[in-house]
């Protein structure tokens, strides 16, 4: 199979879709590597090393885009890469369409087979091609977070850890999974007060029995939100109902209720975000003040820091990517459960159920 790799062109993300190391195993099972010039370098990985592995360098979008029969990305494609889609060709990429219904649109109209990395789902729920990246982001959330508060970023001018005789800061997370264990972790390490919210008891409980009493948790409802949120310091936002928009779950009234310079990350912007007052940012101007409160919304975090991220994607990635390529898109959907929970778009139809309910389409379950 011939498979593309095009430089990112979303707002400074540096990251990449893949390494030499990948490369290197996808040439040696006989399939082509089409690389496109500099792409790799912002997470620190010159052209040469991915020429070394057997991929061919090419200048330019275009050439990558008409040549390969799969493309490898790691962000959804944005408006000026849409007219390059071809039809029958595999995108294999974050999509997050629930929240981007232009981009579910131009993948229908094209006839592309778009598979989600994060829709791709094991037998036991979880979502392995998100969770390195939601590892990546909950820790940063908290880095940012604390940015945020300091005063010369507009915050109210608090240390998160606090120091002897003086009261720590407080952060309340609402959702507990992989974003929200990675950012009470952070903040536990920063000597912060945490409390997570979540709607799963099992989780809860799993939390309470890792942290024991470095973090409080509680069930995540309206009461207990309204509770919480006003007195968080730093609000970090990490829920994910699998596929769908995120449920809205902080009024804006309640933002109000925050002291004035406190700071509010919200992760789940990539899936619409669940706090009413947050808006997608980019790493070129990632905050915004509203009511009083500085805002985060970035739609890729771990974009900055695409030495780290890199690496940790491409670790789950490659292994899909590989079964794609050596089966063909037909026999690798039908061998693995995983994939086909993966495919979101393929040629013309939303094969993901909560995607058409999101963006009010027709679903069609893939057969
Ligand atoms: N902005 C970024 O750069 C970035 C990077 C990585 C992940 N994300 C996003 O972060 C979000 C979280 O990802 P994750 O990997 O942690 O997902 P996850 O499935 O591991 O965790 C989500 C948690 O949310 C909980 N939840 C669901 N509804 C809730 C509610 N009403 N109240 C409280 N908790 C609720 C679930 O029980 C679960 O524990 C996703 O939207 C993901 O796409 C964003």
């Amino acid at each position: 199979m011939i498979v593309g790799v095009p430089k990112e062109v979303k707002v400074r993300e540096c990251r990449v879709a893949i390494v030499p190391g990948g490369v290197k195993l996808l040439t040696q099972q006989g399939h082509k590597v089409l690389f496109q010039k500099n792409a790799g370098l912002g997470a620190g990985i010159p052209d040469e090393s991915y020429r070394k592995a057997g991929a061919e360098i090419v200048p330019s979008a275009e050439d990558i885009w008409q040549r390969s029969e799969m493309i490898i990305k790691v962000k959804e494609p944005i408006a000026q890469e849409y007219p390059l889609m071809r039809s029958g060709q595999i995108l294999y990429t974050y999509l997050h369409l629930a929240a981007v219904p232009e981009l579910a649109r131009a993948l229908m109209d094209k006839g592309v087979r778009a598979i989600a990395y994060e829709t791709i789902e094991l037998s036991d729920g979880s979502l392995p091609l998100l969770k390195p990246m939601s590892e990546v982001a909950g820790r940063a959330a908290v880095q940012v977070g604390a940015r945020c508060l300091e005063k010369h970023s507009g915050g109210k001018g608090l240390l998160l850890g606090g120091v002897p005789g003086v009261n720590r800061g407080r952060v309340v997370i609402i959702g507990g999974g992989v974003v929200g264990i990675n950012s009470a972790k952070m903040a536990v390490g920063l000597g912060a007060e945490v409390t997570v919210l979540d709607v799963n008891q099992g989780r809860l409980a799993y939390l309470d029995d890792i942290f024991g009493s470095r973090i409080s948790t509680l069930m995540s409802n309206p009461e207990n939100i309204a509770k919480e949120v006003p007195r968080a310091d730093l609000l970090i936002g990490g829920v994910l109902v699998t596929g769908a928009k995120a449920p809205c779950l902080v009024s804006r009234e309640l933002v109000k209720q925050m002291d004035p310079g406190s700071a509010i990350v919200d992760v789940a912007i990539d899936q619409g975000g669940s706090i009413e007052t947050i808006r997608p940012t980019t790493h070129d101007e990632p905050t915004y003040c509203e009511e009083g409160i500085i805002h985060y919304g970035v739609t890729n975090i771990p974009g900055n820091v695409p030495q780290t991220s890199t690496y940790a994607l491409t670790n789950v990635t490659l292994g899909y990517a590989l079964e794609l390529a050596n089966k063909g898109f037909h026999q690798a959907l039908k061998d693995s459960n995983a994939l086909r929970k993966g495919l979101n778009v393929c040629e013309g139809k939303i094969t993901y159920e909560a995607v058409a309910s999101a963006l009010n389409l027709q679903y069609q379950a893939y057969s």
